[in-house]
């Protein structure tokens, strides 16, 4: 363990970890977005964080990735994290969920801590500032260099979008459609799955995932699509949606999304007993891992797949790419290891790539 990352857990993160998340989250995507514009700050993180080893850069659907490992979606909401990620030895990062029309989220708490689970109660609701917002925000900021952006695109979070099919699919299309437009980020996902908006996850049943991909396919996209997939389907309905994924051309998929399934937590009595959320972390890496291995038996090289769910240590990512990861993607991991674990992962990557039987 390095210093930065030895202070992480020991000095910052039992700071950190008594006071509310969603304030610890906005204070560091706050401090993260001014460290970012200032060059010198970016030179000091990119000196303790950043990966300086050999090559392991990878192209993936024609886009250049320095590192395989991305920020998932729903850390940087808003694309306020561009410049300073790519000093913590990230490849890209996935930006959203971003909606049609902003939205405030569901009630607090939206955010709750299981320590002894390794995991997160979210219960966000897609909180954002919308499309237009993000298409201004990035627009105004200068980009990195060699560092991917992907943009997750979900429905608007309100009763009236979620309620009425067409409705949702006419908004996730006017975001589609004004991103590509604006020529905004280098793939899209479609987030097809997160378990706590208005009308629940409608879009993965295979008729009505027909239905949204009927209507995006209409729209010109020169960019990879990819689909943010469930991870508590039984593996025959998952399959059912990589069948319609298939004969839409859409290129990869996310594998996956929040847990629902609260009998996978370690310690199922520590959860909030007064509502509901998706499970992040620990109790998705098995979920994730079973259904990536499970996607490359039965569909070989047809969809590129970025692994994500409980990565929290080298070893960990390593079983993202054995089990036909390309790409990994770290959120829980980053807050309860710290930044380092992105380079740790980097390091290791280096190492063992060549060995990876798929
Ligand atoms: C605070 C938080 C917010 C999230 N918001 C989104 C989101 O807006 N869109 C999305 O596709 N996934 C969202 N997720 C799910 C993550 O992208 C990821 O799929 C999941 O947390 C599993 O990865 P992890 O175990 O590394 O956290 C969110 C996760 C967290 C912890």
């Amino acid at each position: 363990m390095d210093l930065a990352d030895y202070l992480y857990r020991h000095a910052l993160k039992p700071i950190l970890f008594r006071i509310d998340p969603e304030r610890v989250h906005n204070a560091f995507v706050s401090i993260g977005e001014i460290m970012g514009s200032i060059a010198p700050a970016r030179t000091v993180f990119s000196f303790f964080y950043n990966y300086r080893g050999p090559d392991i850069s990878k192209t993936v659907d024609g886009i250049h990735y320095r590192t395989p490992v991305l920020l998932s979606a729903g850390f940087d909401a808003n694309g306020q994290l561009t410049r300073i990620l790519p000093s913590l030895g990230f490849g890209g990062e996935e930006i959203g969920s971003i909606t049609t029309l902003p939205c405030k989220g569901n009630k607090k708490p939206r955010l709750t801590r299981l320590i002894r689970n390794q995991s997160i109660v979210v219960y966000k609701g897609l909180r954002n500032r919308g499309v237009d917002a993000l298409i201004k925000k990035l627009s105004r900021t200068k980009r990195a260099e060699d560092f991917v952006l992907g943009i997750s695109i979900a429905r608007t979070n309100t009763r009236a979008s979620c309620v009425d099919v067409d409705a949702g699919i006419e908004d996730y299309a006017v975001s589609f459609k004004k991103l590509n437009e604006a020529d905004i980020g280098d793939y899209y996902t479609i987030n097809i799955s997160c378990p706590n908006a208005w009308g629940g996850e409608t879009f993965t049943d295979p008729v009505l995932l027909e239905k949204l991909l009927t209507r995006l396919t209409q729209i010109p996209c020169r960019k990879p699509v990819y689909l943010k997939m469930p991870i508590d389907l039984p593996w025959e309905a998952f399959a059912k949606l990589l069948d319609v994924a298939h004969r839409f051309g859409i290129h990869g998929l996310v594998i996956g999304n929040l847990n629902k399934n609260y009998a996978d937590l370690r310690h199922p009595e520590d959860a909030p007993r007064e509502f509901r959320g998706g499970l992040s972390g620990a109790p998705c890496f098995e979920p994730s891992n079973e259904l990536i291995r499970k996607t490359r038996e039965r569909y070989g090289e047809r969809f590129t797949i970025i692994g994500v769910g409980g990565i929290f240590s080298p070893d960990d990512a390593m079983a993202k790419f054995a089990a036909g990861a390309d790409l990994v993607m770290i959120i829980s991991g980053l807050i309860f290891e710290g930044p380092g674990l992105v380079k740790r992962v980097c390091e290791r990557y280096a190492r063992e790539s060549g060995k990876i039987k798929t």
